[in-house]
């Protein structure tokens, strides 16, 4: 194990074509934010870098929709995501845009260190061309029907109906999103990047970290890897990016893959960073000294991109050099998704809840300290606005709030606003507070990701507080006991003080508030001195006698009423029925029986019973089964989106139905020569039809 002596915390970079929502929060950027905060108390050398991604299709689709320039459309959002970031205490060290210069330069500068080592391929391929708007598509800009699911609006790149990742070819009916063309196919020639030249080393890679990774992560990396890596065209023709930095013909008019310029934004705003703190070399002691750590907080969505793209550019970088080579992360501590009352976060259909918009009503520590809680960690998690009012109000307000607050307020009545005597660390220890045992535990928990351990462990601490607090009852024992109370109180005002550091990267704004009601100037983060852990300090009571306390205190959490939260809920229900109304209509389309055929062209299907007699997983296709069937004497090879639901042992010997006469298809380099028959049933599983009966193989149905 390497000993790391800084660390380096990027989040992906959001694309600038819409607002951040909650699930974004959830996912990357609130617990990247309690990691870095923990790792400054603890006087350690780190710094996180984000931005916005403003280049690739996303962002021209939206400028698009709205009739503005994608200039406009990311100056807007990046304004707005940057603000709500900051209104939310997200503390960037530098929040960058894809769009500026440095980053241009780092990118184009990527792009031509791999060429001139001769790594790129260049090919030739036909790819679709929208003549009514002059332009190849790429695979978003492409609609038509799924080959494995039928859903009619397949995107060029996925099925979202049935998951399947698409490439436009596939699609049947393929129509243009820009002009609703049927498309053509044009050759136009790209640069690739070969991500097979570099299995090994990436495979070297995965392993060397597969202990310490999360296992979905090292699972949907090995997923890929199994497959075998692929080529990937690093350019496109699109008109809005990052010019291919070469001089010949065949470079105009393209510009590199959102994906290729995306990642290296870490690099460039690192670079940024450096300039604006006046050392603009630093940032190499981040990217390219051994014992600097690299940890990227990404959805799990992005996990590929992180474990083996990124790592293959900057293999790719590296090779042959003798300085100047960048370390590969360390750690990529993926999310799962985080739900919103029960369903999916979905941008397309406003079914979210934007995060500036969220901060205009509620506090941003109540969100921080709620989302916590919910850390999508190890499967998708829900947040749900009872959830969030329950949390707020009864441990929020009722046990941290309260405690602090009745704890300043009763020294301020009754012992002229000071500590009123020393505590000792025993004392704690009797009241079950083992700091050596807590410390480690929260250590741990940061440490290693788990973020809601460390916010429930501090959460802990508060009821223990609370509870301490009442059963000691000093409002009355100070009438027969002075000096218990008095004690008691030293340990409660040394327990808000811990509560503040301890609290502080999930609510750092409240902790801030209880360290100036406990009479500290300035901030707790500003109170750190490199290398000196503020958490060792807890170790011992920091408040001695005769401590001065401010001498007003505050609310920190005002209780959220139901009124507050009913227009909310109110909206839910609404976007609820207006769901349920799409589904029902979805099912009510279902029932729309297609236009009439008369019974000669019913004929010409030629319906007839196979038998499977081999079935295999495909390579690069999770959703596919390659079936090979017996129709009579022919042998026929069918490629059936059924994995989910049938293993390749489960389908062989089975009786199916075929479509025996459907035109050949390609589909994942593999040939498919018809179509076998299946109903969907509850949930969306599909049942493959059995015909039954004696010497019925390669029978026609009539
Ligand atoms: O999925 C997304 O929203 C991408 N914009 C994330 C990019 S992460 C990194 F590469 F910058
Ligand atoms: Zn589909």
């Amino acid at each position: 194990m390497p000993q790391f002596t800084r660390t380096l915390v990027t989040t992906a970079l959001p694309y600038a074509n819409g607002p951040v929502h909650l699930g974004h929060l959830a996912g990357v950027y609130l617990p990247a934010d309690m990691y870095v905060r923990y790792k400054r108390l603890k006087g350690e050398d780190v710094i996180h870098i984000g931005g916005s991604d403003e280049h690739g299709v996303p962002i021209t689709i939206t400028a698009e929709k709205e009739g503005v320039s994608p200039r406009d459309v990311v100056d807007r959002y990046h304004r707005m995501n940057l603000d709500s970031f900051s209104k939310c205490g997200i503390s960037f060290d530098y929040y960058g845009r894809t769009t500026s210069e440095v980053h241009h330069k780092t990118a184009q500068e990527f792009f031509l260190e791999i060429w001139q080592k001769g790594i790129f391929q260049q090919k030739t391929e036909k790819l679709f061309f929208d003549r009514k708007a002059n332009r190849f598509l790429s695979d978003r800009y492409v609609t038509g029907s799924c080959p494995i699911c039928n859903n009619p609006e397949a995107n060029g790149d996925q099925c979202e109906q049935c998951g399947t990742h698409l490439s436009p070819l596939e699609l049947i009916n393929p129509k243009s999103k820009l002009s609703d063309a049927t498309p053509e196919l044009r050759e136009t020639m790209h640069w690739y990047f070969p991500l097979g030249r570099f299995q090994e080393q990436l495979e070297g890679y995965v392993k060397s970290h597969e202990e310490e990774w999360r296992s979905n992560v090292v699972n949907y990396t090995r997923t890929w890897l199994k497959q075998g890596l692929q080529d990937r065209a690093i350019t496109r023709d699109l008109n809005w990016g990052i010019r291919v930095p070469l001089d010949s013909a065949d470079a105009a008019g393209k510009v590199l893959y959102v994906w290729f310029d995306a990642v290296l934004g870490y690099i460039s705003f690192t670079k940024e960073w450096a300039e604006q703190q006046g050392e603009s070399e630093r940032w190499k002691t981040y990217w390219q000294d051994p014992g600097s750590r690299l940890v990227h907080f990404i959805g799990k969505d992005n996990v590929v991109f992180h474990t083996l793209m990124f790592p293959a550019i900057l293999m790719a970088w590296n090779e042959g050099r003798q300085s100047g080579c960048y370390n590969l992360a360390d750690n990529v501590p993926a999310s799962e998704f985080m739900n919103f009352e029960g369903r999916k976060f979905s941008k397309s259909r406003n079914y979210a809840v934007y995060l500036g918009e969220f901060l205009e009503k509620f506090p941003a520590d109540a969100l921080r300290y709620s989302i916590a809680m919910n850390y999508p960690e190890n499967k998708d998690s829900d947040f749900s606005w009872q959830d969030f009012q329950n949390r707020t109000n009864g441990e929020l307000a009722d046990t941290l709030g309260n405690f602090i607050k009745r704890s300043v307020d009763f020294t301020n009545a009754r012992f002229d606003g000071q500590v009123p005597c020393d505590s000792t660390p025993e004392e704690w220890v009797a009241l079950g507070i083992d700091w050596p045992h807590i410390l480690d535990r929260l250590d741990e928990a940061y440490e290693e990701f788990h973020f809601r351990d460390a916010a429930s462990l501090g959460m802990e601490i508060a009821r223990a507080a609370n509870r301490f607090l009442t059963v000691s009852e000093p409002w009355k024992v100070i009438k027969i006991d002075g000096e218990a109370a008095a004690r008691t109180m030293a340990i409660s005002l040394n327990l808000c003080h811990a509560l503040a550091i301890v609290l502080f990267p999930v609510i750092p704004e409240t902790c801030n508030r209880i360290y100036a009601m406990l009479g500290f100037e300035g901030r707790i983060e500003d109170r750190v001195i490199p290398g000196t852990p503020l958490f060792s300090q807890l170790l011992y009571p920091v408040l001695k006698k005769g401590h001065r306390l401010r001498a007003t205190s505050e609310i920190l959490f005002t209780k959220i009423e139901n009124s507050a939260i009913a227009p909310e809920l109110e909206k839910i229900a609404a976007l609820l029925v207006d769901a349920e109304k799409r589904e029902a209509g979805a099912e009510q389309s279902r029932m729309e029986f297609k236009p009439v055929i008369s019974f000669d062209d019913f004929l010409k299907v030629d319906l007839r019973v196979a038998k499977v007699i081999a079935a295999e997983t495909v390579k690069k296709a999770a959703k596919l089964l390659k079936l090979q069937l017996q129709v009579g004497s022919v042998t026929k090879q069918v490629l059936a989106g059924i994995a989910k639901y049938y293993t390749p042992e489960e389908m062989i010997g089975k009786n199916v139905v075929i479509v025996a006469n459907l035109a050949e298809r390609t589909i994942r380099d593999e040939l498919s020569e018809g179509m076998i028959l299946a109903v969907e049933g509850e949930d969306g599983k599909l049942f493959v039809i059995e015909p039954s009966g004696n010497e019925i193989n390669g029978k026609q149905i009539q």
